[in-house]
């Protein structure tokens, strides 16, 4: 299996990003980091570890990490994710404890603990944690497999008319990941968009019957009355399993090999991810986007994890 360490700040598409990563048997999760996002650390930290008691998870270190920003000031999505960050589900008290470790030596001690090549970085949040990681180990550029996040767009944002939530909260960061030398893919909403949970996908998961596949139901519901209300969707988008999709099976997704950059300083672009599409593609070009989604496919992957997960 490939080894993952999900950076995340739950919010309700990371709790399922969570149970696919947990569920699927390709992936093994090495470590869960948090990071201030669609709510504030504190709660994105408890949400992480309630989600981790819903699935089962032991065994795996959860740690918090950044609680602000690099430069800016700290902006949540209350109006998406509730006040809670995961508002919808009952959610338990948690009974995972907290690694001592900041998350940012987390995962760095990961990394290094492991062979070249060895640990996938998902990150499914803004990009604090992981730009921290690498500003104060270097060495983890060149040890990390790929970096493989949910967030960006190139045609057009959801937290202003060009930029992506979890790259406009904190441009700098996602600047530094985006041009260090590690290959990163970007599973950006141009994807995300396209993992809509349908009434049919409500019904699958509703079909398995477990205390866990209720809770996803929960979440689905309350993240399908927020995006109807405020972003004008029929059905949920559930951005974040889609990246760790990817890591278990490329093919549910098709990629292209893209330059890439984060706009630090535009009036009307502040967190735009740029993507050079003149063809070809520099040989030396690290960045790729994802482009198109296999939907029966990527669905399909979510009911197995949650099949497999049963009730702990
Ligand atoms: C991203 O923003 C967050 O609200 C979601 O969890 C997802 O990571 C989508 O723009
Ligand atoms: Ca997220």
């Amino acid at each position: 299996p490939r080894k993952i360490i999900l950076d995340c700040d739950p919010g309700h598409d990371d709790a399922i990003a969570l149970l696919l990563a947990h569920g699927n048997p390709d992936i093994e999760l090495v470590a869960v980091t948090t990071v201030v996002g669609n709510q504030t650390l504190e709660k994105v930290t408890r949400n992480a570890l309630s989600v981790a008691r819903v699935a089962g998870i032991t065994g795996v270190p959860f740690a918090a990490g950044c609680s602000r920003p690099l430069v800016r000031a700290a902006e949540v999505a209350g109006a998406i994710h509730g006040d809670s960050g995961l508002d919808g589900p009952v959610l338990p008290e948690p009974t995972l404890e907290l690694d001592p470790r900041h998350a940012v030596d987390l995962i760095i001690d990961t990394v290094m603990a492991h062979e070249p090549g060895e640990i996938t970085l998902v990150p499914t949040g803004g990009l604090t944690n992981i730009a921290m990681a690498v500003r104060k180990e270097p060495r983890i550029a060149s040890r990390v497999r790929e970096v493989v996040l949910m967030g960006g767009a190139y045609a057009g944002g959801n937290w202003s008319a060009t930029s992506e939530f979890n790259i406009i909260i904190d441009p700098e960061a996602a600047h530094i990941v985006f041009n260090e030398t590690w290959p990163l893919t970007m599973v950006g909403l141009d994807l995300t968009h396209q993992a809509l949970a349908t009434p049919e996908v409500a019904a699958a998961i509703e079909a398995v019957g477990t205390a866990p596949a209720r809770f996803v139901g929960e979440l689905l519901e309350f993240f399908g009355e927020t995006y109807r209300e405020h972003q004008g969707f029929d059905y949920p988008p559930v951005h974040d399993p889609c990246a760790v999709a990817y890591v278990i099976d490329p093919s549910v997704m098709t990629v292209r090999k893209t330059p890439l950059d984060v706009e630090l300083t535009g009036t009307l672009t502040l967190g735009m991810t740029v993507a050079d599409f003149r063809a070809p593609a520099p040989s030396d070009c690290t960045t790729q986007v994802a482009t198109a989604l296999d939907h029966p496919r990527f669905w399909a992957l979510i009911v197995d994890a949650l099949e497999r997960i049963g009730d702990p």
